[in-house]
């Protein structure tokens, strides 16, 4: 079978070959494109091949369109808002993702970015710590599980509110339950958002929420940069002069802030929550792994379209 690595954000070396043992021991061809700038040539790439391990690269209807031959795509990754599912399903195609592979380095960047605005980006001028200050965790899956060890690390004094994860799991963790978002966000200084993007979550952080935060308060967005209501948050950066907002890539309106909120913010150029060797090894190897026994015995544990 030819296995095609669809990468617009290529993996780190180290991760290539090792994907590679994996699939030339099971006797598949692996097919690189790296660094793509087109999508035309995601359209050529596909058109043989039998499976894709693709990251944050979009799977839409036109690429599933082009790709005659594609029996599995697997997102590299956790979130898995690049893919169509429903055009996966209409082609016949069985999507999975690697949950939980990347996530260390997801929780590390969030810390990373805490620290450099914490202390001024470094620039002289006497700044703060993390330690007996409140974080808020929205979501406690796989991210938000490492933020609270890395947390508690830095003595802080860690909350979190996941409708869809039970009190004791939460607790079990060291980590205090938060009964709805107004409480998370009207307790934590710092807020961590570890959410998908998704109908029910694009646009839900925004003036009403933000507005509840106490004092020298920070938002760390290392989720998706949609779950932000960009106005309500420029709204809130007008009013109070103390907020932050630290997120992996750029905002919409990156314009607005770099003329008028210099010191309050960190963006970053490109996703880089997970990019580190390790992330993209683990990723990349879980990848390959589920597409070689998907192959050989048909399993589908990690199937996200049913
Ligand atoms: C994920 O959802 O796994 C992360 O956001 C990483 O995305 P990336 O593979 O584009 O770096």
């Amino acid at each position: 079978m030819k296995i095609l690595v669809a990468t617009e954000k290529p993996f780190a070396p180290i991760a290539i070959k090792l994907i590679r043992e994996v699939t030339d021991a099971a006797g598949h061809q692996l097919v690189l494109l790296e660094n793509y700038k087109d999508v035309s040539e995601l359209l050529a790439a596909v058109a043989d091949a039998d499976a894709m391990i693709v990251r944050s690269d979009l799977v839409t209807a036109q690429v599933l369109d082009a790709a005659k031959k594609l029996k599995i795509v697997v997102r590299a990754g956790a979130g898995y808002d690049n893919l169509d599912l429903p055009a996966c399903t209409a082609h016949k195609v069985i999507a999975m993702n690697t949950p939980g592979q990347n996530s260390n380095a997801v929780a590390e960047l969030a810390f990373e970015m805490m620290l450099y605005q914490a202390r001024n980006g470094f620039a002289g001028k006497s700044g703060s710590e993390l330690r007996g200050k409140t974080l808020g965790l929205q979501a406690f899956g796989n991210v938000g599980k490492y933020m609270a060890e890395i947390a508690k690390g830095f003595g802080m004094d860690v909350f979190a509110f996941d409708p869809f994860v039970s009190d004791e799991i939460i607790e079990k963790a060291g980590v205090k339950v938060c009964k709805s978002v107004d409480e998370l966000y009207s307790k934590c200084q710092y807020v961590s958002l570890h959410m998908p993007a998704n109908d029910k979550t694009k646009k839900s952080i925004g003036y009403d929420l933000l507005k509840k935060m106490p004092k020298d308060a920070v938002l760390v967005n290392t989720a998706r940069k949609e779950v932000i209501d960009e106005e309500g948050l420029l709204k809130i950066f007008e009013e109070r002069k103390d907020i932050k907002y630290l997120s992996d890539v750029e905002p919409d309106s990156k314009a607005v802030f770099e003329e008028k909120y210099k010191g309050r913010f960190i963006f970053t150029a490109k996703k880089m929550g997970a990019q580190t060797e390790e992330a993209n090894i683990n990723a990349g190897v879980a990848a390959a792994r589920q597409i070689v026994d998907y192959f050989k015995t048909g399993n589908e544990k990690f199937r996200l379209n049913k």
